[in-house]
C-alpha cells in the first residue's frame, strides 16, 4: 500500500510501504525527512509524530494504549488527529493513507 507524507513545508513523498510494517518504519526505510523514530517504535519517545489526514482519521482508527501519554512529550503541537506513526499499521486498506508531519521531532 501506499502511504502518502506530507512535509511542514508542504513536500510530498509517496512511498509504498509493506503490510505488517508501521507507518513509522515506512517512513525510516523510504528515508522520508520528518519522522525520526529514535526508540524503533517502543512507544518511547515521540519522535514519530505525525497528524493523521482528516479524510483518514476513521480508518486508521484509535490510538493504542499508552501512546496518549507519550505523544504529551511530542515536541510539536498534539491536535486530536496526532498519533505516534509507530503505532499505525500499514494494511492494505490504507493504500492511500495521508499523514501530515510536524516542524519538527526533536
Ligand atoms: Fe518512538 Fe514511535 S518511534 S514512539
Amino acid at each position: 500500500p501506499k502511504i502518502v507524507f506530507m512535509s511542514f513545508d508542504g513536500a510530498r513523498s509517496v512511498v509504498d510501504a509493506r503490510a505488517g510494517d508501521s507507518v513509522m518504519r515506512a517512513a525510516i526505510s523510504n528515508g522520508v525527512d520528518g519522522i525520526v523514530g529514535e526508540c524503533g517504535g517502543a512507544m518511547m519517545c515521540a519522535t514519530c509524530h505525525c497528524y493523521v489526514d482528516d479524510a483518514w482519521i476513521e480508518a486508521v482508527g484509535a490510538r493504542a494504549d499508552g501512546e496518549e501519554d507519550m505523544l504529551e512529550s511530542a515536541v510539536g503541537v498534539v491536535k486530536p488527529s496526532s498519533r505516534l506513526s509507530c503505532q499505525i499499521r500499514v494494511r492494505a486498506d490504507l493504500d492511500g493513507l495521508v499523514v501530515h508531519l510536524p516542524q519538527r521531532q526533536t
